[in-house]
């Protein structure tokens, strides 16, 4: 279904984000015959260039980042003439009058104004956004994470966007927000009557949250270093995966209905303080080793310099202390240059209360739901069967298994595009409401200050492993382990 007609503004269109994700996205969504014949895409940057040139730019960008299947001649031409270059002085005043007048002769509009700069510009960019009168009844602007560095930060950021914007008007992107199997684990809960009943602790035993990368920092290491695991996956993408799983039902997808539920979540984290710290965490930094098949360098060595203790690796057991999840432990973990890409949540459930077989039948597994988010994207359901066969009674841990490859010829739309769509239409569902990036700040940042004060550094671990032995003991501690094979 075609959205209504729009100006996409993007700050920051000569960025890396623009070239490997919007401009591919909004490529995609013409592509599908999403983008009505008249949107545009107002692409804002310091650099003096015409539009053909910048066109050009593009052009080169989907040629790199959108399969050839996907690029047709026609729908490329058409794309291209949706632009419309603008030098422009984020900081000070060129360029804004240019702008002013571009965006003027639409003003009807819905206007997005898309900040894909560092969060330092968001609010000078606003504030200039505000001065010059760009701010129509439709207009939104969308931010990107990190939003601050601290909850603290994070304040200062939201209250200089939220001068000139309503929160009805401001979309802060969480990119997971947006992965079709993310937006699944809700469908899985809510629209199945079979997990509802059981998902509590009477029948949970734990939770497991993994995003591992194979990828390192390079090319990326000052920002990073200056971030870290916690505040670049945790704070963020996480944290929100951890509120699809523990939310209670919210009474409708509207957004303020999903939005209250995780909040409540957020807010009922129970807080990891410095005398626990030690024992609830893990950060490591990966060192020189083996990752795809090839040598890798460590982390210090591509960030060029032997003194950062900013982690790469981190792992945690949480808890959300309320009544339906009290005592239950959520174990999380994410890193850089660990052995496999992969995103996905375990859900343990509690061994069956009575063991009615011979010893010989062999021990009887929990059962357990796996959703992965990525790659191999599906859903497995591990039950204990017979092995089939006349050796008696003997029983196997076996998966039901459903992968979204199998079950569906299309492809999985990329997060941004399903996201940038609903900027137009003015869906804030799947983005983050302020009183949520506050709570999730109010959980990191004790951890935070906790590893600032210990004289513990992070623990070194070899690239292409599974992260410091002590996240393995984390978990074992507790008589359980990672699962790493879905
Ligand atoms: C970003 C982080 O938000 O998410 C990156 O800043 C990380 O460090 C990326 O690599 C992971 O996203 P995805 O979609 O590849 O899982």
């Amino acid at each position: 279904i075609a959205v209504d007609v729009f100006d996409m503004v993007v700050f920051g269109a000569t960025g890396d984000l623009a070239a490997r994700k919007l401009m591919p996205a909004l490529y995609r969504r013409d592509l599908a015959g999403q983008i009505p014949p008249e949107a545009r895409i107002v692409a804002v940057s310091r650099r003096r260039e015409a539009t053909r040139v910048y066109v050009d730019t593009v052009a080169r960008w989907l040629a790199e980042f959108v399969p050839e299947t996907e690029r047709e001649d026609a729908c490329v031409e058409r794309f291209l003439a949706r632009f419309e270059h603008v030098t422009l002085d984020a900081t000070g005043d060129e360029g804004w009058a240019d702008l002013a007048e571009v965006l003027g002769r639409f003003p009807e509009r819905v206007r997005a104004f898309y900040l894909a700069v560092g969060p330092d510009l968001f609010g000078a960019i606003c504030e200039r956004i505000g001065r010059h009168g760009l701010v129509t009844p439709q207009a939104r602007v969308v931010v990107e994470k990190p939003v601050g560095k601290s909850g603290e930060s994070a304040r200062v950021v939201n209250d200089a966007v939220g001068k000139v914007f309503d929160e009805s008007q401001i979309f802060r992107i969480d990119h997971y927000l947006g992965k079709e199997t993310v937006q699944n684990l809700m469908a899985l809960r809510f629209a199945n009557a079979l997990f509802e009943p059981i998902w509590n602790a009477a029948h949970i035993d734990h939770v497991q949250i993994t995003v591992a990368e194979t990828l390192g920092v390079a090319g990326r290491a000052g920002y990073y270093d200056t971030s870290g695991a916690l505040r670049d996956m945790v704070q963020n993408h996480i944290l929100q995966l951890l509120c699809l799983v523990a939310m209670e039902p919210p009474v409708s997808l509207s957004a303020d209905a999903v939005r209250d539920e995780k909040l409540k979540v957020l807010r009922s984290l129970k807080p990891i303080e410095a005398a626990g710290v030690d024992h609830l965490t893990v950060r490591g930094q990966y060192r020189a080793g083996a990752s795809a098949g090839g040598a890798v360098p460590g982390y210090l060595d591509e960030l060029g310099r032997a003194d950062s203790t900013t982690e790469t690796f981190v792992a945690i057991k949480a808890e959300v202390q309320n009544w339906r999840w009290a005592g239950v432990p959520f174990y999380l973990r994410t890193g850089k240059r660990l052995a496999s890409r992969v995103s996905e949540i375990v859900v343990s459930f509690r061994p069956v209360p009575h063991f009615i077989f011979e010893p010989s039948a062999g021990p009887v597994a929990n059962n357990r739901l796996v959703i992965r988010l990525q790659p191999d994207e599906g859903v497995k359901l591990w039950l204990m069967i017979k092995d089939p066969g006349p050796g008696g009674m003997r029983l196997q841990h076996v998966p039901l298994d459903m992968s979204f490859a199998d079950a569906f010829s299309d492809r999985a739309p990329d997060a941004y595009e399903r996201l940038l769509m609903d900027v137009v239409r003015g869906t804030q569902t799947l983005f983050m409401r302020r009183d949520e990036v506050d709570a999730a700040w109010a959980w990191v940042d004790p951890i935070l200050a906790a590893w600032k004060a210990s004289s513990t550094p992070p623990r070194p671990y070899t690239a292409g492993t599974w992260g410091p032995s002590a996240a393995v003991a984390l978990i074992e501690r507790d008589g359980r382990t990672w699962q790493d094979d879905g």
